[in-house]
């Protein structure tokens, strides 16, 4: 093995990440070796003298406390920066009525750079310490507070898709732009991002969403991705009444997805935020474009929007990963979104044929780790520990009696078994749970340090 003592470094202790939709792959004591970032090594069994697996390199071992062990970082596929403000507010109105009266008059403050410098900064640490290790980031309008976003997940180390927001029609008479601004300032953005030259931060083409753009811009922006193969974001089929208002908009298209199809909006690296109300011609469409949808169960539930059928989603060969979608959403952990994602479709289940099954605590797991990295098409690179991957991950700690200080949600008594603590995260864990996170082998958050 080859390496130094600062690029070379040994995890020893339980491992689970997801392999597969269905199952979470457990090994009690496992040894993940990382090197440059990359994930060079697993070895799965350890039984004996770690040395007798690891040869002869030098190498700095971290070897884990009783009750930790290793989970591949989580991915946020839908969230907006600017609206950390606002978390949990306004939870009482649907969707359009919540975006004029708590949403539109807050994203039109960054206009102040300075304002955008000190939220965006604090929205960094705080995804971070959440475990997001990748996040899709909204901005606003506004292409230099945009950058401060961008640089900001930059400096604090994030894997991030930062999107300057368009939108020049139906908004509220002030927060809006000229077609011809709105595109000069997205290439000024994209410019602005590729001067970080950090692979790790990429930007993303951001229409608004249908009803906020005009058909020709948003087939300019339909171009403008195709031209560098940029990440698209947006939303879709969320609401009742915007579905409606886009038909209205839109009335020369037969359903919402066509309005981005024509646009040449679908590819293989647009994400899509809720698609609850997508028929299965639409489904198959966005399928057939290898586009995801992120499901935002937290927001969904809080603007009463409604519930998404996961199941329907994959039963339609469409990628689906999780969204948080703050501040639709009131929590930003991707834990949250685990956990909600189990008990909307547990409520659904209710209302819905005796054949169908809720999603299971594997199954949300993936979502939140491999389904993301699928989604985002970056599973060469992430969501589980496969040689070759970077390493990206948390440390989760369930023990509890050991550690007073800690105050952690959920602990383990020592005979639980890695499952039922991997349980315990899924089911009552939060950020408390999350010693550290490390983001292509550099530690970015941990319970000792803060982030610039
Ligand atoms: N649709 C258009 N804009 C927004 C937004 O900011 N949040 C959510 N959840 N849906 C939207
Ligand atoms: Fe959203």
């Amino acid at each position: 093995m080859t390496g130094t003592l600062e690029n070379c470094l040994v995890f020893d202790g339980p491992l689970v990440h997801s392999c597969s939709r269905n199952q979470i792959t457990t090994h009690e004591r496992a040894l993940v070796v990382v090197e440059n970032g990359k994930i060079t090594k697993v070895v799965e069994n350890v039984t004996g003298d770690v040395k007798e697996h690891l040869g002869s390199g030098k190498y700095q071992m971290k070897k884990l406390e009783k009750g930790q062990f290793l989970c591949p970082g989580f991915v946020d596929l839908h969230t907006h920066a600017p609206q950390f403000p606002n978390q949990g507010l306004g939870m009482d109105m649907p969707l359009l009525d919540w975006l004029q009266t708590y949403t539109f008059p807050l994203e039109m403050k960054y206009e102040d750079e300075g304002f955008a410098e000190k939220v965006y900064k604090n929205v960094v640490k705080s995804t971070l310490k959440s475990g997001t290790t990748t996040a899709c980031y909204f901005g606003t309008i506004h292409r230099k507070s945009t950058t401060r976003l961008a640089q900001a997940v930059s400096r604090m180390g994030q894997r991030g898709l930062v999107g300057k927001v368009n939108m020049n029609q139906n908004s509220n008479g002030k927060y809006v732009e000229k077609t011809e601004d709105s595109m000069k300032e997205t290439l000024n953005f994209i410019q602005d991002v590729s001067e970080l030259n950090n692979p790790l931060v990429e930007p993303v083409i951001t229409p608004r969403f249908a009803i906020s753009c005009s058909m020709d811009l948003l087939k300019e922006l339909g171009k403008l991705a195709a031209s560098g193969n940029y990440y698209i974001q947006t939303h879709i089929s969320e609401n009742k009444a915007e579905v409606e208002f886009t038909k209205e908009v839109f009335p020369d298209q037969p359903n919402y997805a066509e309005v981005y199809n024509v646009s040449g909006l679908l590819t293989n690296k647009t994400i899509l935020g809720h698609g609850i109300y997508l028929s299965d011609e639409e489904q198959k469409v966005i399928a057939s474009k290898g586009t995801a949808v992120a499901h935002c169960p937290n927001s969904n539930t809080w603007l009463k929007s409604g519930i998404c059928d996961v199941r329907k989603l994959w039963s339609n060969n469409v990628k689906v990963g999780l969204g948080t979608d703050i501040g639709a959403g009131s929590v930003s952990s991707i834990i949250d979104a685990m956990r909600s994602a189990l008990a909307v479709s547990i409520n659904k289940s209710f209302y819905s044929s005796e054949d169908y099954k809720p999603l299971t605590y594997p199954e949300v797991f993936f979502l939140a780790t491999l389904g993301g990295a699928e989604a985002l098409n970056k599973q060469e690179s992430i969501g589980n520990f496969m040689v070759g991957k970077d390493f990206d991950a948390l440390l989760i700690d369930t023990e509890w009696q050991n550690r007073p200080d800690m105050n952690a949600p959920t602990f383990t008594m020592t005979d639980h078994s890695l499952i039922e603590r991997v349980q315990k995260l899924i089911y009552s864990g939060d950020d408390r749970n999350i010693a550290e996170v490390y983001v292509c082998g550099r530690l970015v958050s941990s319970r000792n340090i803060s982030s610039k």
